[in-house]
């Protein structure tokens, strides 16, 4: 299928990489390539569900200095916006600086200029099994990609790459080979789980922050879990219902590690750690698969 025979939020496959009808048109998708990048210039990019939103909060925090007052004036998602949005890349050439993104997108659609070490990137990976999870639920709640029928369905789906971001493997691999030609930092989803307050003091000082310990605590302080789900700015409680369907669940699920327990057969697991052995055997970061395996 292509794009002139799809019906609104069909994933059609765009130079290897699934987009959704409707939501992402890959004319536009196609001139990120070759934005002229800033040196202040953000992005951040995950696999869907691996702490993007997470991501949105605490890069305006930082920008903000920890005032949660002065980013209430604004959604993080027009703040943060998606780049890979309908409308986004156009208004991206010509936004204000700092230009703070996110993206799922992989790296062959990213800007050129960011292989010449312009402008940052902030890649945030999670434990697959946590991110298929989400994923889950997270597809009851998203109007725009198709309800599974049941877990088993979606974990099928997912093992194939059968859904927006394609496979993990692949998205976390290639984006890691790619690390030396960018200023790129690579933080886990488990890792600010366990230590927030270190993670984000190493964002700052890649980002070139300056902020006093009583600003970086506050940023810590609104981009917790508990806190965020109070912030509608942050939480996506705000997105229309032809988008988000609330009823059905939100984007603040659950916030932990380890839920995979509560969702994976027996049978699931050994087939998933078989993949992941054989896909991640020569990769150099490792997961937390459980929250009690912090320390
Ligand atoms: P769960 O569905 O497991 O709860 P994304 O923003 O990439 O779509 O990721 C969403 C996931 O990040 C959800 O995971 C959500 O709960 C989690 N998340 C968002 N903000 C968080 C926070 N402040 N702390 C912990 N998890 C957070």
């Amino acid at each position: 299928m292509d794009f002139t025979e799809a019906k609104s939020h069909d994933l059609v496959p765009h130079k290897g990489f699934n987009l959704i009808s409707g939501i992402h048109d890959p004319d536009e998708v196609d001139q990120i390539y070759n934005s002229e990048i800033r040196d202040s210039d953000v992005f951040v990019i995950t696999y869907p569900k691996s702490g993007t939103i997470w991501m949105q909060q605490i890069l305006r925090l930082l920008e903000a200095k920890g005032d949660i007052q002065a980013t209430k004036d604004e959604l993080n998602s027009v703040q943060v916006p998606w780049i890979e949005l309908i409308g986004n890349g156009k208004a991206f050439v010509t936004a204000p600086s700092p230009r703070l993104r996110v993206a799922h997108l992989q790296y062959h659609f990213m800007p050129l200029a960011l292989s010449q070490k312009k402008g940052k990137v902030i890649y945030v990976a999670r434990n697959p099994k946590d991110v298929l999870v989400s994923y889950f639920h997270f597809h009851k709640v998203a109007t725009m990609l198709e309800t599974p029928k049941d877990f088993n369905d979606f974990f099928e789906k997912f093992m194939k790459g059968g859904v927006y971001g394609n496979c993990w493997f692949d998205h976390i691999k290639t984006w890691y080979s790619h690390k030396d030609d960018m200023n790129i930092l690579f933080i886990t989803y488990e890792e600010m789980i366990q230590d927030l307050q270190s993670v984000v003091e190493r964002i700052s000082l890649f980002l070139d922050k300056d902020l006093t310990d009583e600003q970086l605590a506050n940023v810590v302080k609104h981009s917790t879990f508990r806190n965020m789900k109070k912030i509608p700015q942050a939480n996506y409680e705000l997105v229309p219902e032809d988008l988000l369907d609330h009823h059905k669940g939100s984007f603040m699920r659950k916030g932990t590690i380890g839920d995979w327990k509560n969702h994976f057969t027996v049978a699931q697991n050994e087939r998933f750690d078989q993949v992941f052995q054989k896909e991640m055997k020569d990769f150099p970061l490792s997961f937390i698969w459980d929250i009690n395996d912090i320390v």
